[in-house]
């Protein structure tokens, strides 16, 4: 299942290895034309329900680079270390807490007999160095997590914003991360994007897990909304000894890939840890005034983490469908790269091309719109089907005389004739999530 949909990626334009021509990078994806809009997609309605639905959330993007005060602050140079262990046959390395990788290797590898090292910490931080002068460039760390821009820039939010708290700030963008094994395609790769909400409350143990309840059951009825399959979604509670050095509590929303139940997101409750830390670390107050009651406290902070790129590879894998010789991605309409396809029933006419041209012309400015008039009708249906469009205008004759199209639909295949003047109501209607 996850090879055809390597494959399809691949073919259709989704996901290609990165630096390919070059042998490639262990743990980096490119995104071709339709993966970047898949990509888009989600990240726009994200941030319309996260951001522009809501009183409480406002938005940030801070930079990538930063200084590395922050690193030391926020934990990640001293915790951010994997224990590790070298096969001594093959010198292949794996996380030593990764127990079914480690059987699995000995299994494929050699005849399941194991010899391995002890254990050995494995940092996870990206270094980078930053100046023009050789020998005196500055050491950095590339964000292992987009999280830290929130909290160094609290303050800024508050005081330009004057939101009140309870209140979130929410971001996304790119994380990179010293995987050891990357693996299972776009799942763990090397550089990825987060889409996070850092939710800021009152410290009170009560209300503060009522509101990572709260946020449990928001984040996982995104997904369902978005139309994945809720018997391949649970959450995952993390027990005291297999939470980040950060969280109090912590919750992950799971996905059934086809190599089993794999995070998607991570729900923590951070309590004070980051703001407390870049106040003793930095000198600055960092502590929240409430405007009408003059208390003052530093807040606490619960956090919900999605990896973009996991997002986009579950909402492929749940999409996908085989039936005889036909494929198609099951994707909502609202995610779908392309909207609709305009085709002209036959390309050597030109009073159909010229109709379906026009109609092309009018949707485009509203929808991502394809346009095909290679082949037969039914060649283009299923080059449709594998991207995902959800729905497939053909101008054929009968368009001249009554100016309606027919429209068939990807999942169920059905065609039906409407308007040429309905046609941008049909669609909107049809793309709400
Ligand atoms: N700020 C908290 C944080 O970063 P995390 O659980 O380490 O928490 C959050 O990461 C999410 O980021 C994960 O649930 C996953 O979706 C995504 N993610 C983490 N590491 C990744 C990797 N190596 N490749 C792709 N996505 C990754």
């Amino acid at each position: 299942m996850l090879e055809k949909i390597v494959a399809l990626c691949k073919r259709r334009g989704f996901i290609f290895p990165g630096s390919e021509i070059y042998g490639g990078l262990a743990g980096t994806w490119d995104y071709g034309p339709l993966g970047v809009q898949l990509k888009k997609n989600i990240k726009d309605i994200w941030w319309k329900d996260t951001v522009q639905l809501r009183d409480d959330i406002v938005g940030l993007d801070a930079a990538i680079l930063m200084n590395p005060k922050i690193w030391e602050a926020s934990g990640h140079i001293e915790a951010f270390v994997d224990p590790l262990i070298e096969c001594k046959i093959c010198h292949e390395r794996f996380r030593a807490d990764k127990k079914q990788e480690v059987k699995e290797h000995e299994e494929t590898k050699h005849g399941s007999k194991g010899d391995w090292t002890q254990p050995r910490k494995f940092h996870g931080l990206v270094k980078a160095y930053l100046g023009v002068v050789e020998g005196q460039e500055q050491l950095l760390y590339l964000r292992p997590e987009i999280t830290q821009g929130v909290h160094v820039n609290f303050k800024n939010v508050v005081d330009s914003t004057r939101i009140k708290i309870p209140f979130g700030i929410a971001q996304f963008g790119k994380a990179f991360r010293n995987e050891i094994t990357p693996g299972n395609f776009t799942f763990r790769s090397r550089e990825f994007e987060q889409m996070e909400v850092q939710y800021f409350v009152k410290p009170d143990e009560q209300e503060s897990l009522r509101i990572f309840e709260s946020w449990k059951k928001e984040r996982m009825d995104w997904y369902v909304d978005l139309g994945l399959s809720e018997e391949r979604l649970r959450f995952k509670d993390h027990a005291p000894d297999e939470r980040a050095h950060y969280a109090k509590a912590a919750t992950d929303i799971e996905y059934h890939f086809p190599w089993g139940w794999d995070e998607v997101m991570g729900i923590h409750h951070r309590a004070d840890w980051d703001l407390s830390r870049h106040e003793k670390y930095s000198g600055q107050n960092m502590k929240y005034k409430d405007p009408v009651t003059g208390e003052e406290y530093t807040p606490w902070d619960i956090e919900t983490s999605a990896g973009v790129d996991r997002s986009l590879l579950f909402l492929l894998v749940d999409a996908y469908r085989e039936e005889g010789d036909r494929v198609y991605l099951k994707l909502h309409p609202a995610l779908s790269p392309y909207k609709a396809a305009v085709f002209p029933l036959l390309s050597n006419k030109p009073e159909l091309v010229k109709l379906a041209k026009r109609i092309y012309d009018d949707l485009r400015p509203q929808f991502m719109t394809a346009w095909d008039d290679r082949g037969n009708i039914g060649k283009r249906y299923y080059s449709q089907d594998e991207l995902g469009t959800p729905f497939c205008v053909t101008v054929d004759f009968d368009t001249l005389l009554d100016k309606k199209v027919t429209i068939r639909d990807r999942d169920t295949m059905k065609q039906e004739r409407i308007a040429i003047k309905e046609l941008v109501n049909y669609f909107t209607d049809k793309l709400n999530v």
